[in-house]
């Protein structure tokens, strides 16, 4: 007989309830805060001086291309579209990108490349150990620990001296062993802005090597730094030293593709590259089966066409200028911004606690991360001011 009166178990009852992103939050807080005086230096999104964030030229017009010749929608494969790997290839690696041994697949935006680089680490090593600096992106530790990574950390920044603390790296990072992974930002640091110079690239790269550990370099802002090869330069000397290596790279910002989730992921692995290969392949059959495709298609319309190309060059050059002269502006605004003048991409980390961005947001309606990030391109030639008044009211303990 049927025990009607049994308790149901629920599927979900091991579910514990989830905070809300806090980063994505800021978006509906910011959109219903009714004060005309708003700035939003919150998520990472890259605003023209008239604080808006359009399609690309370039882009619009590879759209326009593609509407008008692209004549199937059919599937094409884990890997995704292969002739835009192969053009984006040279742009992160160098001309010599054909003879690095490099496979590639395009992936749902630079998350997902970061995903499927952490099942593949999981698949190979259960429970591999990664490294991350602090501070980092906050989704980098999620994204690891749900595909099973154990995640281990080395101080990478200090916001106090808005200084890296390489010493303290590498002290951090000698502890690491064969096999584990060493997250690395390849420019434009996301919160910090902070990067390393070449030569203590190439000492991480050393390091490494020595180790035995494995880069996953995730690039995420190639050409909003200081330009396009500039900005892969610490990457590339990190592949000449080390045969295996993880790239997880992201269109977001440098063609804007934003909610088109276009990215990619690159691995080397000599020796045992038709093993990852494959298991790359499965991995991203059983997540995704194929990558979402317009994202991809539109790079690809983009680099093959040296017009658009010099078109597109031309759109994130005239990004960086406005990030250099915003960070210009603040520093010659507040002698404690200074060091942000040097500082590379969307992103700085300023010293607040929580309660002082919770009073720049209730008292002053300036919007930034828990951190203290703040994401530069928010700020216009009208709003640099407001916002460092502010900041110095907060900094000095006087805001009401
Ligand atoms: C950010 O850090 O604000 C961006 O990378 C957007 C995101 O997905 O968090």
């Amino acid at each position: 007989m049927l025990d009607v009166a049994a308790p149901a178990r629920s599927l979900f009852e091991g579910l514990k309830p989830q905070q809300p992103d806090v980063l994505l939050s800021l978006i509906a807080l910011y959109r219903d805060d009714p004060r005309p005086q708003k700035i939003d230096l919150g998520v990472g999104v890259y605003r023209d001086a008239a604080g808006d964030t359009p399609v690309f030229g370039a882009v619009k017009a590879a759209e326009a291309l593609l509407l008008e010749t692209q004549a199937t929608k059919s599937y094409l494969g884990p890997e995704g579209d292969l002739r835009f790997l192969e053009l984006i290839a040279p742009m992160i690696f160098g001309q010599s990108a054909a003879s690095q041994d490099l496979f590639g697949v395009q992936t749902p935006g630079g998350t997902g490349a970061l995903r499927l680089a952490a099942e593949l680490a999981n698949a190979g090593t259960s429970g591999a150990r990664i490294w991350l600096g602090t501070p980092s992106w906050p989704i980098h530790a999620p994204i690891f620990t749900q595909a099973g990574l154990k995640v281990a950390t080395y101080r990478y920044f200090d916001p106090k001296t808005q200084a890296v603390c390489f010493d303290e790296m590498m002290s951090a990072l000698g502890g690491a062993q064969a096999g584990d992974v060493v997250l690395l930002h390849g420019c434009c640091h996301n919160p910090a802005g902070a990067d390393l110079s070449l030569e203590q690239w190439r000492a991480v790269a050393d390091l490494l090597a020595a180790r035995g550990a494995v880069p996953l370099i995730d690039l995420a802002y190639q050409g909003l730094g200081a330009g396009l090869d500039e900005d892969a330069a610490g990457l590339r000397l990190v592949l000449e030293t080390i045969d295996t290596a993880l790239v997880a790279y992201s269109f977001d910002k440098n063609f804007g593709l934003y909610r088109e989730r276009t990215g990619a992921l690159f691995v080397r692995a000599r020796g045992q590259a038709e093993l990852v290969r494959s298991n790359i392949l499965q991995l991203a059959r059983c997540n995704w089966s194929m990558p979402p495709d317009h994202g991809a298609a539109v790079v690809r319309v983009v680099l093959e066409d040296a017009g658009l190309t010099a078109q597109w060059r031309a759109e994130l050059d005239g990004m960086r200028r406005r990030l250099t002269s915003v960070r210009h502006d603040l520093a010659e605004a507040d002698p404690r911004l200074e060091p942000l003048r040097d500082q590379h991409g969307l992103f700085s980390l300023l010293p607040l606690t929580p309660a002082q961005v919770e009073t720049m947001r209730r008292d002053h309606a300036v919007y930034m991360a828990g951190s203290g990030r703040i994401n530069l391109a928010g700020l216009t030639a009208d709003t640099v001011q407001p916002f460092v008044q502010a900041l110095g009211a907060c900094l000095s303990g006087d805001a009401q």
